[in-house]
């Protein structure tokens, strides 16, 4: 990835994670655009996917991190925004591939299914894998243009 900034939101489910996840993304050189939630108090994790799809459409950063209690509802949230596109990933391999085929902007991580070594291992490949482009360029433009 080319851009120096990347943002990281969570909900309270994905909160521990999200603290563990930071100190790389800054000893990487990463500016950390800390969306929230800043305590692990019950929070909605739409407003927190929303807060990071709105921070991509508006040119803030061109990627992003999310955790939440699964990953799920979070990554659902932020992928109802037609430029992001949002992977929840386990392992290496989805996050290889969601580079390559997919150009994924936002990484995806439940606190309460994937353990940090893991989630650090994911983020690192995230980070280093660019997209493939050629026949992959038109399925992922077919992405922000549903029929
Ligand atoms: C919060 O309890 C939990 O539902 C949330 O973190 C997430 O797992 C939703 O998909």
């Amino acid at each position: 990835m080319t851009d120096t900034t990347i943002a990281i939101a969570c909900d309270h489910g994905g909160y521990d994670l999200k603290m563990q996840l930071i100190p790389m993304l800054e000893a990487r050189g990463l500016a950390v655009l800390d969306l929230g939630t800043n305590s692990s108090k019950s929070v909605d994790y739409p407003e927190f996917g929303y807060a990071m799809a709105s921070t991509i459409r508006d040119g803030k950063t061109d990627y992003g991190v999310l955790c939440c209690g699964s990953g799920i509802g979070i990554s659902i949230a932020a992928n109802r925004y037609p430029e992001v596109r949002a992977a929840l990933i386990h392992d290496a391999l989805g996050a290889k591939l969601c580079r390559q085929h997919n150009n994924a902007n936002v990484i995806c991580f439940g606190g309460r299914t994937t353990g940090p070594d893991v989630a650090l291992d994911c983020l690192e490949i995230f980070l280093d894998t660019e997209f493939e482009g050629g026949r992959h360029e038109r399925r992922v433009e077919k992405l922000s243009n549903p029929t």
